[in-house]
């Protein structure tokens, strides 16, 4: 089995309805190893590329409006992201957050536990889980700046900017 790492967000529902604390309990028997974390309030511009491929779909202004945190408002408008990385990280991950749809999601897992579907359609699912090695490293990359993670993980270039040496991914 392949050591992954994969992208995990506490989405601005569950840090309103103070599950932090709970969802890293459950992430926790997986035993993965958090290599990056940090709180984050969501621009637009980060919302967009990270749900880039649903541009098309209905809900995709709801879901950036949800992800932003609008719905909770100050000071529940963040994120908790964090960069876990183990031995097929991506699908135990996967599994302990349950299926996407809060509905479909066996009951102990988290979405199942503590996710709803919003009046207007939207799923409120309280964690995002990168879904393939792939897309977590195109999250991971869009979220982190290198020198927030503490493994090196992906090959990376020094830049300067304003007269200072910077690391960024390459
Ligand atoms: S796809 O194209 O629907 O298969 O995409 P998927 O990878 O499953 O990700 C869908 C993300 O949009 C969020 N979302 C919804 N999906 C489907 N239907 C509705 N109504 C909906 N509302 C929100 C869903 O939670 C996925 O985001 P993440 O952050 O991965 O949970």
């Amino acid at each position: 089995m392949a050591i992954e790492q994969l992208l995990i967000l506490i989405k601005p529902d569950g840090v309103k309805k103070s599950l932090t604390g709970n969802i890293l309990t459950k992430l926790s028997e997986a035993r993965m190893l958090i290599i990056g974390a940090k709180a984050v309030k969501v621009s637009k511009e980060l919302a967009e590329a990270h749900y880039q491929q649903l541009k098309d779909k209905p809900f995709f202004g709801e879901l950036i409006d949800y992800i932003q945190g609008k719905i909770y408002g100050e000071p529940w408008d963040r994120v908790i992201a964090f960069v876990y990385q183990g031995e097929d990280a991506i699908a135990r991950m996967r599994k302990i957050a349950g299926a996407t749809n809060p509905e479909e999601a066996d009951p102990v897992s988290i979405r199942g536990a503590y996710g709803r579907i919003t009046t207007k359609g939207v799923y409120e699912n309280v964690v995002h889980c990168s879904s393939d090695t792939q897309e977590a490293q195109r999250e991971i990359k869009l979220w982190f700046k290198p020198n927030e993670i503490l493994t090196s993980i992906y090959p990376t270039k020094k830049v300067i900017v304003e007269k200072e040496e910077i690391e960024v991914w390459s």
